[in-house]
């Protein structure tokens, strides 16, 4: 059997390790589809995993890595055959199952999802579980009549993966999206360039105390958690989603009724982990299609190999990197 390269999380005493191991196929979790690794991509999550700043892994040790695309190598489930050009996102990969930071995986079948005609090995993976999460945020806040009539979108953490993918999904189906940042003095006119109307400064952000302050949005995306999703459950207008997505300041949420109950405010759970195969598929065909992101060369701001991975994932940990990084294993598209 050959051996092939892998960053895997192992756990020594009460610390967590990255390291790029020499494993084989028989290294991974069981699994129906075999896949030879074309790209990855970090997620906030990885970069937590890796570093060792937040508990990911549910087991040790296991391949980082909660996204990959590639090529079927061999299938026993009779869905896929080899050379089907396939991704997967979430499906607890990288997490509790082996996962993509490396040159092969063995996946179950139904995490596997088909590459949709219209974007390549290269392009799934720079939308990734950030684009695939921001595009639910828009499926659940029209499922919910969000309409750009309500009033604009307010992105937190929009120099982010799903932050920066939300900007352009939100500005190409015709809202108003305003970008609230901690670095609208050094990237605001690359937050304008994918679609933001206005930055805001995430410091000069008057938070208020009461239930109810003015209401300013018509809706929101939030990568943040915290006293901004506080403050957002405050200032979005009547009848406004807001999707909740990320804990990148705080995973707590201290609010009151108010906003629910005399304004109509949905707070929405964006969840892309254990996401029904159905939805799953549909949105990948959104993401090819009508909603195909219009500015995805500029989001991916740089590209690593497995050894770049521990250094990239420190920045992105620290909140000082822009838009996507790419993992490139074949690099085939
Ligand atoms: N619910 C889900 O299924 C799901 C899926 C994907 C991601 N997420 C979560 O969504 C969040 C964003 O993910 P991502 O992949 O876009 O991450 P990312 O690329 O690392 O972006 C996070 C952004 O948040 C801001 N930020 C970072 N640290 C911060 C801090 N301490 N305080 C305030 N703002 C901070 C920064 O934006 P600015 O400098 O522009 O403010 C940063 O660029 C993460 O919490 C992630 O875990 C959840």
């Amino acid at each position: 059997m050959t051996a092939f390269r892998a960053m895997r999380i192992h756990q020594e005493g009460k610390t967590t390790i990255a390291r790029v191991d020499a494993i084989e196929l028989d290294d991974l979790n069981p699994g129906e589809v075999v896949i030879r690794v074309a790209w990855s991509g970090i997620n906030y999550k990885d970069a937590l995993a890796v570093t060792g700043k937040g508990r990911i892994m549910r087991e040790f040790p296991k391949v980082a890595g909660i996204d990959l695309s590639g090529i079927v190598a061999e299938s026993s489930d009779p869905t896929f055959k080899p050379g089907d050009r396939v991704l997967v996102t979430g499906c607890n990969i990288g997490e509790s199952l082996d996962g993509g930071f490396a040159q092969m995986a063995r996946v179950p079948a139904s995490a596997v999802v088909p590459v949709p005609d219209g974007l390549d090995l290269r392009d799934v993976m720079a939308i990734g579980t950030a684009g695939f999460t921001a595009a639910m945020a828009l499926r659940r806040m029209l499922e919910n009549h969000q309409t750009p009539e309500m009033g604009p979108i307010a992105v937190t953490g929009p120099t982010g993966g799903v932050g920066g993918i939300a900007l352009d999904l939100f500005s190409a189906a015709g809202f108003e999206v305003h970008a609230i940042t901690g670095k609208a003095d050094t990237h605001g006119e690359y937050l304008k360039a994918l679609g933001a109307h206005a930055v805001v400064a995430r410091q000069a952000v008057e938070l208020g105390s009461k239930p109810m302050e003015k209401a300013l949005w018509g809706g929101a995306v939030d990568n943040l958690g915290g006293d901004t999703l506080t403050w957002l459950t405050r200032t979005v207008r009547p009848w406004g989603n807001i999707g909740s997505i990320g804990l990148a300041q705080s995973h707590l949420l201290e609010t009151t009724v108010m906003p629910f109950i005399l304004r109509g405010v949905s707070l929405l759970g964006i969840h892309s982990v254990d996401v029904p195969r159905p939805w799953r598929e549909a949105i990948w065909q959104q993401l090819a299609g009508p909603w195909k992101l219009r500015h995805l060369d500029r989001l991916v701001t740089r590209t690593v190999d497995l050894d770049g991975l521990p250094a990239a994932c420190e920045e992105q940990v620290a909140g000082t990197t822009v838009g996507r990084t790419l993992v490139e294993l074949s690099g085939e598209r």
